[in-house]
């Protein structure tokens, strides 16, 4: 049986408010990502993933969903979206929707007819409790964008949990009319012939039948999110979720050769039980520890070697580099070592997830108090999500070439130097290092389906195999700004330098990297073992 497609597809996600504008109104929408749809083939990604694109109130920027089944106006309306997934399918792109299941927005009719009235038909649709004996919450459950997770509401005199804002309520998953009726909005979408999901916080899912406390988090540090204060061990990643996780993907096997991506933060061990018994879970639970581990050579190598350790017999294995929660990769790890990132990320075994704007190293930026948008920053100042969600920058011209008006966030001030065309027109680009490793990785099966097999290396080089029986790639990463030397177990040819000037290069059992400098070489075929660097 042949691969399904996103095995070997390279994931690139919009955050739609700020790809691209299409009717002057300073928010991106459908339209204007039709519109750079050439854009996205010629950089060669396989797939789409849009953030959400629902009705919402966007208290939390459309993760809020006051309507499933409609799109939200500042977005377009169903047949823009038809007319996306049309000309996406025509160009060969899959389109991936998000899918927010844990709670809609305090708006959604469901919510409102639940809040009315204990007895309602909709009540258990949400979850509600009693204030504590002797009053106050329920229990100690914290919210991920601050304070308390209970909200008091009148009339009918109870509490309702929400993980988030209190303008998402949870969903009761125990219930198996929310159950059948989420179902069929995944119906919904995946009958127009959308090619999957991302699930939004699905280990939230379920939570503790008991309502026990959460307690205390002894690694707190200061600065972190205050939720962290607790270990969230009756709130979140309950055992009953695998089960919700099993029919979510059996309703998706509905239809064929759709993509089920479960959104998860928890450390590997947990991470990989939601590929599930026998890889009934999620195709691919999100893996974010890129993102969490610092950037350094020896500890990335740890953690892909603890990664594949642990990964369930057959689960494939992904890799994320930046998302619309965490800080823009260019400015956690500096310009120079994006380069280094990008060819981490387009290399290593597994699908690899891009983040629109990375492509080009959008900068996090720094958003003036009076234009914050994001509702974890008015909660929590210092933590928001705004820096990372700036508009695209395409071109020179006014507003980045994104929209004629003013842009909902700022643009990045260097976005005159830094865009899609002066890029496109530099062969040492980020942008066209990103196109040649994406090129390299559809043309090489070494790359797409080779196993992984480190190198031994020490200091600031990332040294691994990727290889099948007739296909053997070398990647030599270096971490830091100093040379590196690394003697290689056979001569090759160098496919591709991050510096962008190294290809057909002969190498004889020694690779000497430039400082921040990525190299893939091909190797000769013949039986080799494993040296170390030096
Ligand atoms: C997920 C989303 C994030 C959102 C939260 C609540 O973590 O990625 O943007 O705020 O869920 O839905
Ligand atoms: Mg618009």
């Amino acid at each position: 049986m042949a691969d399904p497609w996103w095995k070997s597809a390279v994931l690139y996600q919009i955050y739609p408010r700020s790809f691209q504008d299409s009717d002057a109104d300073g928010i991106g929408d459908l339209r204007g990502i039709i519109e750079r749809l050439p854009y996205l083939v010629e950089l060669g990604v396989d797939a789409l993933w849009l953030s959400p694109i629902f009705a919402s109130p966007m208290a939390d920027f459309g993760y809020d969903i006051s309507d499933y089944t409609a799109v939200d106006p500042l977005f377009g309306s169903l047949a823009d979206f038809d007319a996306l997934l049309r000309e996406a399918h025509a160009v060969g792109l899959k389109v991936v929707l998000d899918f927010v299941p844990n709670h809609t927005s305090a708006e959604h009719p469901w919510f409102r007819e639940s809040r009315a009235s204990r007895d309602g038909p909709k009540r258990d649709w949400y979850i509600w409790r009693d204030g504590a004996l002797g009053g106050g919450k329920p229990n100690n459950w914290l919210s991920e964008f601050g304070g308390s997770a209970w909200t008091y509401d009148d009339p009918a005199g109870q509490y309702y949990y929400h993980a988030f804002l209190a303008a998402q309520p949870d969903l009761n998953w125990r219930n198996p009319a929310v159950r059948a009726a989420m179902h069929d909005v995944m119906r919904f979408w995946l009958g127009r012939g959308v090619d999957g999901f991302r699930v939004d916080v699905i280990w939230h899912l379920i939570k503790d039948d008991q309502f026990r406390d959460n307690p205390p988090n002894p690694d707190f540090c200061a600065g972190d999110p205050p939720h962290r204060r607790q270990l969230p061990l009756y709130s979140a990643d309950r055992p009953e979720v695998h089960e919700l996780v099993r029919e979510l993907r059996s309703v998706v096997d509905e239809f064929p050769e759709r993509l089920l991506i479960g959104e998860i933060y928890l450390p590997l061990d947990r991470l990989v039980k939601y590929y599930g018994r026998d890889l009934a879970g999620v195709h691919l639970p999100f893996n974010f520890s890129l993102l969490e581990t610092p950037w350094d050579a020896r500890a990335v190598a740890r953690l892909i070697d603890r990664y594949e350790a642990l990964l369930p017999e057959g689960a494939w294995p992904n890799w994320v580099l930046g998302n619309h929660d965490r800080p823009r990769v260019a400015s956690r790890i500096g310009q120079a070592q994006a380069r280094v990132a990008a060819m981490l990320l387009l290399t290593l075994r597994g699908t690899p997830t891009l983040y629109y704007g990375d492509e080009i190293g959008l900068l996090q930026v720094a958003i003036p108090a009076e234009r914050v948008q994001d509702p974890f920053e008015k909660n929590v100042p210092g933590l928001g999500r705004d820096g990372c969600r700036t508009p695209m920058q395409w071109g020179a011209c006014a507003f980045a070439g994104f929209s004629e008006v003013s842009p909902w966030l700022p643009l990045a001030e260097n976005f005159a130097g830094n865009n899609v065309a002066c890029q496109g027109a530099d062969p040492a680009s980020l942008l066209n290092l990103y196109r040649r490793l994406i090129g390299l990785r559809r043309r090489r099966p070494a790359l797409r389906r080779g196993a992984y097999r480190p190198l031994q290396a020490v200091g600031d080089v990332l040294a691994y195999f990727r290889e099948t029986e007739d296909d053997r790639l070398l990647v030599a990463l270096n971490f830091d700004g100093g040379r590196a030397a690394l003697t290689i177990p056979s001569p090759g040819t160098v496919m591709l330098s991050s510096s962008g000037d190294r290809a057909g290069e002969d190498v004889v059992y020694s690779l000497t990297l430039r400082p921040h400098e990525g190299v893939i070489v091909a190797l000769g075929l013949g039986r080799t073992e494993p040296t170390s660097a030096n």
